[in-house]
């Protein structure tokens, strides 16, 4: 257990009180009071703070409640031995040393003790000066653990600093491809924007783990960015597509596919994107995908787009009022739309009509 560590400097003579010893709290347990007294009584002296008992029952609740920096436990005890003592210390105490002592030892004892996580062994008799140095390697030990841990503690925090930084580079950067969509085609301004507003919405009504809704944004902000590739004579038609021109738009979620799928932190967004144009019932596009065999989170995005698309005014319908929408997602249900997200996208209606009104600004009435 402590191979690798430093073996540490041996500690000042009793009664100079240095600063490893200092406020530090011990739990000594022995059945025999006056061995507990005398240990305490020499390590108060020292400057610790140390509290015994001789029922092993009361050290395993003050284990299982308080924070020790070392247990020192007798191993021969009534009821709970001291390798009982040590196991529950490990689970609950996992970086606070334990040193057995026994009046029995022999190198079996010795050995088993070490293999099952003490950290020292002390034979009774004993004299202070040696419990002193063994609770002063064991105290370095415990602050070298503990120093490593605030070390690995600051990393993780570092990396999660780090990690958020790029994802907001990648956000912004995202944004502005959906911004360069925007200024190619009018009528999609805000629509990203607002599709992510509701399908972040729509995932918590359904919930979807709350790492996937930063993915659930960015493929509601990015779902039409293949369209970059459509011409505009097709892009900008003011009225009806022909046949031809539609399967010609209809390649904007292969290419927005193509766009995203090479960025690794986009591989799921990618997906997302290529889905969203597919139906429950088999009759989408690209690949005809039905059912389950579409994600779940492509079905939520699906949803949120169209509800876009109906509440907001375009140039060929103006805005739908609630009501029509309400009931063309219910005949919907199930053919075009999952009914499990048309139900929550109807429930989240019902609970926050007012705010996503707000949201699509005047879209309907
Ligand atoms: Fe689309």
């Amino acid at each position: 257990m402590t191979n690798y560590l430093p073996v540490p400097k041996p500690v000042e003579a009793s009664g100079s009180e240095p600063e490893i010893f200092h406020g530090k709290k011990i739990l000594v347990i022995d059945d025999d009071k006056t061995i507990c007294v005398l240990i305490c009584e020499y390590l108060g002296k020292l400057g610790m703070d140390c509290l015994w008992t001789s029922v092993p029952r009361t050290a395993v609740e003050w284990i299982q409640e308080k924070e020790f920096d070392v247990i020192l436990t007798d191993i021969y005890m009534p009821e709970i031995s001291g390798h009982d003592i040590l196991s529950l210390a490990l689970a609950q105490l996992p970086h606070t040393p334990v040193i057995l002592m026994t009046g029995n030892p022999s190198l079996h004892n010795t050995i088993e003790a070490i293999r099952l996580g003490a950290y020292d062994y002390l034979t009774k008799p004993f004299k202070m000066n040696v419990v002193e140095m063994t609770l002063g390697r064991a105290l370095h030990y415990r602050k070298l653990v503990m120093e490593n841990l605030a070390y690995q503690n600051h990393l993780e925090i570092q990396v999660q600093e780090r990690t958020r930084e790029l994802s907001d580079f990648l956000f912004h950067a995202v944004q502005s491809l959906s911004l360069a969509l925007e200024a190619r085609d009018p009528y999609t301004q805000g629509h990203g924007y607002r599709v992510g507003e509701l399908v972040v919405k729509l995932a918590g009504e359904l919930g979807v783990a709350e790492e996937e809704h930063q993915a659930l944004r960015l493929a509601s902000q990015l779902h039409d960015i293949g369209k970059i590739g459509i011409p505009d004579s097709i892009l900008l038609k003011p009225g009806k597509l022909t046949t031809t021109e539609y399967d010609l738009m209809k390649d904007h979620v292969f290419i927005g596919y193509h766009i995203l799928s090479p960025i690794p932190s986009l591989k799921e967004v990618s997906r997302y994107v290529y889905e969203h144009h597919e139906r429950m019932d088999g009759k989408g596009y690209p690949r005809g995908l039905a059912g389950s065999d579409i994600h779940v989170n492509s079905r939520i995005l699906m949803v949120s787009e169209v509800y876009d698309a109906l509440a907001t005014e375009r140039t060929y319908k103006p805005a739908w009022p609630l009501r029509k929408i309400r009931d063309y997602f219910l005949e919907q249900a199930g053919t075009a739309y999952d009914p499990d997200v048309v139900n929550a996208l109807l429930s989240l209606l019902d609970k926050e009509g007012e705010e996503i009104l707000k949201l699509f600004q005047g879209g309907f009435s």
